[in-house]
């Protein structure tokens, strides 16, 4: 037996102003199956969460609202829990970040920090709104673009040019809740130095983050690091600094405390610093800088353990699409709980989901449709046929295998461990591959029987055809249940089973009797996502008011270190080159080439050489600058990409290139090749 490990696991801590909507079920989603795989593994593990319930936002929307932030807090709390609940996500502790424990340690970690000399006072000008008497967050100042002269902006970035600036660089400026015009006002605020931790982490980042994490963090270390200003003044909803009166810790400050804060008031705190306990973020790539770079540095400078590895991963798009709020892509989990059956949702997650920071795309279709022809009648096709035919005709009874069966759940249970791995390294779109593969083992066993034809002639041979397509099914279950928990338990009542661990797909169900079959997943409709997405849609006018979380999805991604916002991120956007006409498109001559190997370049940071197999047309070396999207460019070898055939030789310094390689993404960030195989099976993932 493997030793048993200990784990914590926390997903990021939802803002408590919104509702939580299907981009924040990417993450939630993935930690649930993560931590229940582990939890059928054997392991103690161990899942906090909490909402996140400070800053001004929260704060405004209270006022608004004409009840307190507490209210509002308490409101959300019972909301979120419901929808996570409803999608099956189960949380060993979902807290708040307003609680005392919370307070306490944010206080503990700031005091440490303060200690040895790393938070540091400046005064800087800032937006005053006299009539609502506050500080204007970025998000809550539109005026002029200093730049470009759009209207319309916001404090802190333009829309239209897409320049950044200091919100008192604005032309008339106005507050976004009274309309007023704020006056320029200095104010005093504390900055968290992470400089005299520059080093620490220099080295701490690649240890705990993936590559593609860590090489863009890893760029600003080439200067020294910038503080990250930590207050704000009041009115601020927030816990107040220790020492100063009117001022608050920034939100971002207390919102991953409140991890340990969760796990505290789980009765685990000694968890957090045992060296023996492992611990994992789960969280989205706008958040990165907080969780990588001021976390650690938090945790470090107070004598706690930081997180063992951070999982980054990507945006949800809807149809391709960022979610819109028009269109009626921005769903929330209640709308589409009103619609369709959360397994739908989750499997389709799983399915696409494969452990890197890339986007992800639901598109609506293929939901529907994978959904139908894996989830449905693929998979729980098997159990339903078989499970009714020895209900009705065979009076329930399993009976034993022959040796045909006895080969096929061997298959099944020999697959195992290739899935483990698989959910271990959060490829849940590999684990879903190898278990329909099972399925199509199971359903071409079952046909091959034709036990619909033998029901008539011989009713053991029926019996044994039918207990082993059962078996096989056992074990698809098994696997399946950290993707599908409830559709699990009912596999289990269908064997008289009332728990399963990952070991339970290693035993064969024989000479028993069968349970009651209970429907496990039905058919879902594209009218259901019709319905959903005009549930959803917000005709123009309807939703007036900013919502902090409209806008945190609309502008994710962008990472620059000490800017005064309310975490909320600006998404970078590769501008677009101008537009080509058809018959430049036709001049490319693009075929397919197997890697036959693809080696790094001495000396160069971007270039991989890759030799192509390409078939009639010999061998071609091509250089590619891709080499930040694989870190381990021998994984290319044997897939085969698309090129650029008739790209005229291009001599280099190393080498001469002989054509191009497609590559669609953001290069060196995510991305990947593109790959008539990945296409073939409609994954995002491409390394
Ligand atoms: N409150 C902060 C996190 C504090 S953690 C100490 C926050 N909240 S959030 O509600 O905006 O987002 C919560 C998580 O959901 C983040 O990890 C975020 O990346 C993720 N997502 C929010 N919208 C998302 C998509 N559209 N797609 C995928 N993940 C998304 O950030
Ligand atoms: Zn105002």
């Amino acid at each position: 037996m493997e030793k048993k490990r200990k784990i914590v696991v926390t997903s990021a801590l939802p803002y408590a102003n919104g509702d939580i909507h299907i981009g924040h079920l990417v993450e939630y989603i993935q930690t649930d199956f993560w931590v229940r795989f582990q939890k059928m593994r054997g392991n103690e593990c161990v899942y906090v969460c909490a909402d996140d319930t400070h800053g001004t936002p929260i704060m405004i929307r209270a006022r608004k609202e004409g009840i307190t932030p507490e209210e509002l807090i308490a409101r959300s709390h019972t909301q979120h829990l419901k929808d996570f609940t409803d999608f099956q996500i189960k949380f060993d502790n979902y807290y708040t970040t307003n609680s005392p424990e919370n307070k306490a340690l944010s206080e503990e970690i700031y005091k440490a920090a303060e200690a040895k000399g790393y938070i540091t006072r400046k005064t800087t000008p800032q937006l005053y709104c006299e009539k609502c008497k506050m500080f204007l967050p970025d998000r809550f100042v539109k005026g002029v673009c200093p730049k470009c002269g759009a209207e319309g902006q916001y404090g802190d970035s333009c829309d239209k040019c897409g320049s950044t600036y200091a919100a008192e660089e604005l032309g008339s400026p106005k507050c976004t809740t009274c309309g007023s015009s704020p006056v320029v006002k200095d104010s005093e605020h504390l900055y968290y130095e992470l400089e005299p931790q520059h080093d620490y982490l220099e080295k701490w980042i690649p240890d705990h983050t993936t590559s593609d994490v860590s090489n863009k963090l890893l760029e600003w270390f080439k200067e020294p690091l910038r503080g990250w200003c930590i207050s704000r003044d009041a009115p601020y909803f927030g816990f107040e600094i220790p020492g100063f009166k009117d001022k608050y810790f920034y939100v971002w400050v207390d919102a991953p405390v409140g991890y340990i804060a969760s796990l505290k008031n789980a009765g685990k705190f000694e968890m957090w610093n045992d060296p023996e306990v492992e611990l994992y973020h789960f969280i989205g790539k706008d958040i990165i800088r907080f969780h990588c770079l001021f976390w650690p540095g938090m945790l470090n400078a107070a004598g706690f353990k930081g997180p063992t590895k951070v999982f980054v991963h990507g945006f949800l798009t809807v149809n391709g699409e960022k979610m819109s709020k028009s269109k009626g892509t921005f769903v929330s989990a209640r709308t589409y709980l009103d619609n369709l059956p959360p397994e739908a949702l989750r499997y389709y997650y799983a399915a696409k989901l494969g452990g890197t920071t890339d986007d992800m795309d639901l598109n609506l279709s293929d939901f529907v449709q994978r959904v139908n022809s894996d989830l449905v009648g693929k998979i729980t096709n098997i159990a339903s046929r078989a499970s009714q035919m020895l209900q009705k005709k065979l009076g329930g009874k399993l009976g034993s295998m022959d040796e045909d069966g006895r080969g096929l759940v061997q298959k099944c249970i020999d697959a195992g461990e290739t899935i483990a791995k698989h959910y271990e390294d959060r490829k849940f779109n590999q684990a879903v591959v190898e278990i329909c593969r099972l399925a199509d083992a199971a359903n071409e066993y079952f046909d091959k029987r034709e036990p619909w034809k033998s029901i008539k002639t011989d009713e053991e041979i029926t019996r044994t055809a039918l207990t082993s397509a059962l078996n096989a099914f056992r074990i698809i279950a098994i696997y399946l249940s950290p993707i599908l928990p409830e559709y699990a338990k009912k596999a289990m009542k269908l064997f008289g089973e009332n728990e399963w661990s990952w070991q339970s797909s290693k035993e064969a169900k024989e000479n028993c009797a069968l349970g009651e079959y209970e429907y496990l997943a039905s058919r879902i409709d594209i009218k259901q996502v019709e319905a959903m997405v005009e549930a959803a849609k917000v005709r123009p006018g309807e939703s007036g008011e900013v919502s902090h979380e409209s806008r945190a999805s609309k502008n994710k991604g962008n990472e620059g270190i000490g800017k005064r916002e309310e975490g909320i991120e600006k998404r970078e956007v590769e501008p677009l080159k101008a537009e080509i006409a058809f018959p430049d498109f036709e001049k490319l001559d693009l075929r397919v080439g197997v890697v036959e190997s693809c080696e790094i370049v001495p000396k160069s940071s971007k270039l991989l050489k890759f030799v192509l197999d390409a078939g009639a047309l010999g061998k071609r070396t091509i250089f590619s600058g891709i080499r930040q999207a694989y870190p381990q460019p021998q994984d290319l070898v044997g897939k085969e990409v698309v090129f650029v055939a008739n790209l005229a030789p291009r001599k280099m310094s190393v080498g001469v290139s002989e054509g191009m390689i497609l590559f669609a993404g953001e290069p060196g960030q995510s991305g990947g090749v593109v790959s008539p195989l990945d296409c073939a099976f409609g994954g995002t993932q491409v390394t």
